[in-house]
């Protein structure tokens, strides 16, 4: 029997829908159904496209014989979401000769939705984009949403643009092949949902966390979307980040400037996030915002779930500071933060006094 599909719609100006569930990159009919043209350029990387590009390409030129596919292939990995893919990207687009009603299919973890949804963002002031991700991470956050962009050597997602993609399908059944680090990362982000906007959730987590780390499809299949709804709602009522959108970066200026400092080669960033969450949990606490019980009990659900909960070694205050007085989010009225004042009541929190994160990040 194959198991039941779950969907989660995006509201507002360009609404989509969000797919879940196994057996979706062998689903022909679904692949192809948000497509305008007859061009497509499938964007993946040299880790994913072997295991799943061919059957994606199969799939959708059985479903549409009339459709010219291209192929680019990125190196997996950070350092290829740069101005120079982005240009190969593009590049590829201009060898189809890619008309306005041409359609991306983003295949691949965050550096590739994130690449591959700004390269059609940008070609032709726009075209389509379907995000089909591959990591835990990118369904649960990168590949819902709209945000695209590449980096700078001055810091991560410079060069961007909000475009929200033609359809979202998460199949559920690649996540058997991700490596157990990736999954736990991905675990990061859905327990932020928790945090964040539903306390029930951390409970839910707490009671599953054995079952999501054997990768149990049913719980990674209601993990994804509770977490997705969660995005859904949020990105709906503030698409461009005005407001409420920032909450989705708890965890986030600590964690950044963790990555930051130790050169992306350390934590990855959910691991970072992890880290970055016990800390905002702690800044909140210091602040006086937030009681320790709740700090604690989202410390002890990370460590359950086989995350780091401790500033790595090594690192200096002085410095992860500085990265943070850096951070895009910050403003020129100073530190900006989103705090809790519990479990599932996140804020943003302008002017946070330099002495607090000091006092936090020496104590970690
Ligand atoms: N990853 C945060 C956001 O999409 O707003």
């Amino acid at each position: 029997m194959t198991a039941p599909r779950k969907t989660v719609d995006v509201g507002g100006d360009s609404p989509y829908t969000i797919t879940i569930g196994p057996g979706l990159i062998d689903d022909a009919a679904l692949l192809a159904a948000p497509l305008r043209g007859r061009q497509a350029l499938l964007v993946s990387d040299d880790r994913v496209a072997p295991l799943y590009a061919g059957a994606l390409a199969a799939r959708l030129r059985a479903a549409r014989p009339e459709l010219t596919l291209e192929t680019f292939v990125l190196p997996a990995g950070e350092a290829s979401k740069t101005l120079r893919g982005f240009s190969g990207a593009i590049d590829a687009l201009a060898a189809l000769g890619a008309r306005r009603d041409a359609c991306v299919y983003a295949l691949g973890g965050g550096v590739v939705g994130d690449l591959a949804g700004f390269a059609a963002a940008c070609w032709m002031r726009g075209v389509d984009c379907v995000q089909v991700p591959t990591s835990l991470l990118a369904m649960v956050d990168s590949s819902v949403g709209g945000k695209t962009a590449v980096d700078l050597p001055q810091g991560k997602n410079l060069v961007g643009a909000f475009h929200p993609p033609r359809a979202v399908l998460a199949d559920t059944a690649v996540l058997r092949s991700l490596p157990p680090r990736e999954l736990r990362a991905g675990l990061a982000e859905v327990v932020k949902y928790g945090a964040i906007v539903d306390a029930p959730f951390l409970d839910w987590l707490d009671a599953h966390a054995e079952a999501l780390l054997a990768h149990d499809a049913d719980a990674l299949a209601e993990a994804i979307a509770r977490s997705c709804a969660h995005k859904a709602a949020i990105v709906e009522r503030d698409p461009l980040e005005h407001g409420e959108r920032a909450l989705l970066n708890f965890g986030h200026t600590f964690g950044h400037a963790i990555e930051t400092e130790q050169g992306y080669g350390g934590l990855n960033h959910g691991e970072a996030v992890a880290v970055g969450m016990v800390l905002a949990a702690r800044l909140s606490e210091v602040l006086g915002l937030a009681p320790a019980a709740d700090g604690e009990r989202l410390r002890a659900l990370l460590v359950r779930l086989g995350l780091p909960v401790a500033l790595p070694e090594g690192l200096d205050a002085e410095r992860l500071l500085a990265h943070m007085r850096l951070d895009k989010k910050a403003q020129a009225g100073g530190l900006r933060f989103i705090v809790w004042t519990g479990a599932g009541r996140a804020q943003v929190l302008s002017d946070v006094p330099e002495s607090a994160v000091i006092d936090v990040l020496r104590a970690a």
